[in-house]
Order: structure tokens, then sequence, then C-alpha cells
């Protein structure tokens, strides 16, 4: 009999050196639904990759000095030796750069194009000279250009558009009826008010401001843009157009594109679109997970925690970290990581509930069956029934939370399990049977029930954590096969004889208190230097050339209109002078009136909010005034400072 096909995808992620347990979060998920899947009869398909053109990559390969080629197979090493690392079982591994992907990139551009739905016209947006690049009005800094912080321009250029205005009606009536397309629900109404309804403007789809790019087959002049680019991979990945299309016909549409929330957009408008343009079937469900934040924020290196996965997983173990990955963050929303979050999140769960149940049962099995698992069938319905249920009912209720999406679900149903396991253990007292030869069957049925547990649970957590899975299932030295999916649907296949085999503990605890401050020193060597790099070096003359004075503050108000700047009257001997400073965050007028500072007396007035600064004060920090510099000792206003 045919399996039924199950067909799964991240996002393919951008070439990038520093790839954070954000985006691990994403491959994990999909890891765990993708495993789970097979386990359970399926036939998967799990793709990831890397998305490797644009602009970004060709300015930073040539920061690097080398081809954007050569700039993104130094980074895609990386990211398949991470996903090695955290044991990610995808299928396939599609890279923007492959030949197979490019090919049929050009394909899929020339069909709508055939089709009218790619025509030429005009590109408008605000052009940075030195970057060559174009921005919208969004990604500006302050109105200038978010990487260079230089002044842009109002300027077009030719560009192919893809007609996604014409598609909008039907999309429409596909999200509207079909509530399983955009989970969770929430997004759709998102989706729905605030860029469907409100109207779709047609996609500019190329560029002809840089070159790092799939060229449009017809126009050389142009490379295909992002999106069509990107989003093609789930189908590219499948052979689709290509002389052996035979996965793209055994697996599309997908049943799962499981994508962040801010890339939701492109997902369900430009991806469908795409794909009703082309006349093909539509993926069956897009499902938008949240973010991994941290203090407020997405995700940043800069602020004291690890989150450098690699290390991370070489400190607790891959499993830990995937634990709490896919334990801590119910899929649909943000989701707070700290270190602290994950040590009390492996102790209490993993150390403490998992890591004892084994250790206990298995050394206590050792101490009064030598290691040899036995069944006497001496049932105590009160003690045995309410962890026999949970053991029964286990894997159907697994089945329907992984069904919704629901991890982080699934596994506290199994640990709650544990839980009731480790329980049982205090009930039925073993300690106290053993003492007892009349009690003997019992302490035999009870160990069963113990060891028959592990075993359930074993089986259960190993789409989630699959090395430990595999751990226990040579301690409790059972075969493959008596450890599947299957195996688990009733009770009792644990074999009687078994012989347990000792082995370390699963997940040892860690000491919460040691643990931070060890990582507080080791954060401090990931950051490296937290000051500004020392700028380039200066001749003695070209020091001299700046005129620094003492000058004494005699005037000092708020400027109108602005929180940031104060208005200072400052005496400096022979004359006395306006300099607009933005101090205000850190000093008020009234303080500032009567201090003495250094100012630099010779730079170019410059007006700020209507008001000529003849001068600048010198002041200690980089973006926020930390400090400001004053005079020891005996002085005028107006003298030199060198
Ligand atoms: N290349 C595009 C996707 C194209 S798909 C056709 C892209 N790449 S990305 O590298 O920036 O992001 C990849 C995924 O990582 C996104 O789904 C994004 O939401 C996810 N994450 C990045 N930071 C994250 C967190 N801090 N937390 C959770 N996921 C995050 O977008």
């Amino acid at each position: 009999m045919e399996r039924p096909t199950f067909y799964i995808t991240t996002p393919i992620y951008y070439p990038s050196d520093n790839l954070h347990i954000g985006h691990t979060y994403c491959t994990v998920a999909a890891d765990a639904m993708a495993r789970f899947k097979r386990n359970t009869g399926f036939d998967v398909m799990f793709l990831t990759g890397t998305d490797e053109h644009g602009q970004k990559i060709e300015k930073k390969a040539s920061d690097a000095g080398m081809t954007p080629k050569e700039y993104v197979d130094m980074i895609v090493g990386n990211i398949k030796e991470l996903w090695k690392l955290m044991n990610i079982s995808n299928d396939d591994f599609i890279r923007t750069t492959d030949e197979r992907h490019e090919k049929a990139v050009q394909k899929i551009f020339q069909k709508l194009y055939d089709k009218g739905d790619i025509y030429k016209g005009e590109y408008e947006g605000w052009y940075c000279t030195p970057c060559e690049s174009f921005w919208l009005d969004r990604q500006l800094v302050d109105g200038k250009c978010p990487d260079c912080g230089r002044p842009v321009q109002r300027a077009k250029e030719e560009s192919y558009f893809f007609r996604l205005s014409k598609y909008a009606p039907r999309l429409i009536e596909l999200i509207q009826n079909n509530p399983e397309f955009i989970q969770p629900v929430s997004r759709a109404n998102e989706m729905l008010q605030n860029f469907l309804l409100p109207g779709l403007e047609d996609l500019a789809v190329s560029r002809t401001s840089f070159k790092w790019g799939i060229p449009v087959p017809f126009d050389d002049k142009h490379v295909i843009y992002v999106w069509v680019d990107a989003l093609s991979n789930y189908i590219t990945a499948l052979g689709y157009t290509s002389d052996n299309d035979e996965l793209y016909r055994k697996y599309w549409p997908a049943d799962i594109h499981l994508v962040g929330k801010e890339i939701i957009r492109f997902h369900t408008i430009i991806w469908p679109a795409m794909l009703m343009a082309l006349d093909l079937p539509l993926p069956k469900q897009v499902y938008g997970h949240g973010w991994v934040i941290m203090d407020g924020g997405k995700m940043s290196k800069s602020k004291g925690n690890v989150v450098d996965p690699v290390r991370l997983a070489a400190r607790y173990g891959v499993d830990a970290l995937r634990y709490f990955l896919l334990r801590d963050m119910p899929l649909g929303q943000d989701s707070q990581f700290s270190n602290e979050i994950l040590i009390n999140r492996i102790n209490s769960d993993l150390a403490n509930n998992l890591g004892n149940l084994m250790s206990r049962s298995i050394a206590m099995n050792m101490k009064y069956f030598d290691g040899i698992v036995g069944r006497s069938g001496a049932y105590v319905p009160e003690e045995d029934d309410p962890i026999l249920e949970k053991a029964r009912e286990l894997p159907s209720q697994i089945e329907e939370l992984m069904d919704g999406m629901r991890l982080a679900d699934a596994l506290a149903k199994i640990f709650e399990y544990a839980n009731a396991l480790n329980k049982y253990i205090d009930v039925t007292a073993p300690w106290i049977l053993a003492k007892d030869e009349d009690k003997k069957d019992r302490l035999k049925e009870v160990m069963y029930n113990l060891l028959e547990g592990l075993r359930i649970i074993g089986v259960a957590i190993n789409p989630f954590l699959p090395e430990t899975s595999e751990k226990m299932r040579q301690q409790l030295n059972v075969s493959e096969d008596h450890f599947d999916w299957a195996s688990i649907l009733s009770y009792g296949n644990l074999p009687e004889g078994t012989e347990l085999v000792k082995g370390d503990p699963l997940f040892p605890r860690i000491d919460v208190e040691k643990e931070l401050k060890e990582l507080e020193t080791l954060s401090a060597e990931v950051q490296g230097p937290k000051k500004a790099p020392v700028k380039d070096e200066i001749t003695y003359d070209e020091f001299m050339k700046m005129d620094l004075r003492a000058a004494k503050v005699v005037n000092a108000e708020t400027v109108k209109k602005s929180d940031k700047l104060l208005k200072l009257t400052v005496d400096m001997g022979d004359e006395t002078r306006t300099i607009v400073s933005g101090i205000r965050s850190k000093y008020s007028a009234e303080e500032m009136i009567g201090k003495t500072i250094v100012i630099v007396a010779n730079l170019k007035p410059v007006k700020l909010m209507g008001i000529e600064s003849q001068g600048m004060i010198l002041a200690v920090g980089d973006e926020e005034v930390k400090g400001l510099l004053t005079i020891d000792g005996e002085f005028e206003p107006g003298d030199m400072v060198h």
C-alpha cells in the first residue's frame, strides 16, 4: 500500500555567519514534525536551504574581497554543519545558487511573462548612489540610507512587474474559504485586513542596480529579484520544470510551509498568487511561528546572553537545546529566551523529571532483579490504573496535538506522563516492597510499569529528542522494532527477559548559579571588546588644527520642539558664544549653568533647530551622552586646552 505523503519546508535562510537560536528554532520545529510524520507512517519530504542572491550578499562579499559565490559557499558550509549538529533530518537542501534552481526559476519567470502576468515598467524608490541601492520609504533610517547613513535621492529604475493586483480577489476568497490555509487563524485576519482588503499593488520582480541574482532569461540587464527567486525553491527542489519532476508530482502541494511571522505575508499573498498564475496547486497550510525574543527584542548577540546554538549545544547537549526550543515555545507565540530559563528547564524537566525517572528505575531493577525485566500481573487498580490509562491515551493525544502543530503541548503531555511515573514510584515505594519476600511479585509488576513507561516515553520523544530516545533504547536494551510508534499503540511490548544496560544519566543537573557566572564570562569573551574601534591615525599637525578652549556656561535653556538639545551661552574670555548641544538626556539647563567645560572653538558653525551653534562641547559617550569634560585646577575662560 502506498504511504501518504507529507511535505514540510522551512524558509530558506539568508547566508549569515551568525545564525542564532531564533533561526535554529524554526528548523528544529520542522524537524520534529518531519520525524513525527515519518515515525507515524508517512512518506516525508522535509526541505530547508539557503537564499543566497541579492545586493546585500554582493556587498558583503566585495567587502570581504571575495566573489559572491565564494562568499556564500563559505557560509553555507557552516549552516549545513549547524543543521547536522542539531540532528536536522532534512531530505534535501536547496541553495538558490544551485543550477537546478536557477534554471527552473528562469523557466518560471518566462512562463509568467508569456502569460502576460509579468510586464515591464518603472520602479521608483530612494536611491543611495555610493551604495548603488534602492530603498523603500520604510527602510530608510532618519530619511537616510540604512547601510551607510548618507542622503538618498528619489530615483526610477526600469523593472519587470508581477501582476499581483490581478490575484487579489482570488486570494481573498482563498483565505476566507480555507481557514486551514493560514495558521494560527489570527494571522489570516491580519493578512486580509492589512494587505488584501486595502488592495494590492503589482510587485517589482527584477532589478538592474545589482548583478548578483538570476538573470531574467529574455533581458539580461535585469536580475530576478528576491521573492520570485526565493519562494520558487519550494517547487524547484522537487524538480518542477526539470526533466525529472517525479518528486514534484509526488509531494506537491506542500502540507506545511513553516515560516516566521514576519514573512507570512510573502507566503500567503505573493506565493499563492505566483502559483495561481502558474496554474499550480496551492500549499495546504502556511504556519506562522513567533519569534524567540530576548529582553523584549527579537534576538541579538549584544545583550550578554549566549545565543549561538553551537556553543549552547556544546555546553548542554543538542537535545537539551531542542527541548527548550520545542517545549518553551508554543508555535504561534513569541517566547522569551535567557540562559537562566534554559537552565531551569533542563534541570526541572530533563534532569529531575525524565533523567531521574530513568536512572532510578534502572538502578532499582538492577538491584532487585539483576537488571532483568519481568512481569507478574500483580495488579493494584488504585495504584496502577492512573498510569496505565495515561500510557494508553498518550499516543493518540500526541497525534492529535501534532496534527494541530501543537508541539509544545505534545511534549508537555509526554513529560506529564514521566511525572506521573515518578509519583508512581513514591506511591508504590518499591524499596518497601523489596523488604518483603511476599511482595516480590508486586515489586516485579511495579518495575515493569516503570520500564514499559520509559520505553513508551523513549518512543514518544523520538521526534523531539532523537539522541535521548536512542540512549533510552540502548539502556532499556530493546531492538528497534520494539521501539517504533506501532509498538506503543498497545501496552506491554517491552519483552520479558530483557536485560537492562546501565548507562550514564541522561541529563546531569546543572548548578544554576555557578553556570550563570561562567556564562557571563563566556559571553563577554564571545562579544569581544565592547568599545568602538580606534579611528584612523592622524598626524600631530592635523590634531593641532583643532582649537580646544576652556569655557564657562553662563546661561542654558531648552530648545523648543526638541527633547535632546540645550542652548548654552558660554563665556570664552574675549567673547561669548551660543552652542547647541544634544546633552539634555543627561543634563538639565539648570545643572549646566556655572559648569566649566571644554569646547571645540574652531568648528564650522551649523544651524540646529534654527539656532546657529558656534562650536561643540566635549562629552563622553558614543551615541548617548554619559558625561562632560570639565577642568581641574586654576584657569580662565578662553584658555587653550592642549
Ligand atoms: N530568506 C528569507 C526567507 C525566504 S523563504 C522563501 C528570510 N531569511 S532569514 O534568514 O532572515 O529568516 C529565516 C527564518 O528565520 C524566518 O522564518 C525568520 O522568521 C526566522 N527567524 C529569524 N530570527 C528569529 C527569531 N529570533 N525567532 C524565531 N525565528 C526567527 O527571511
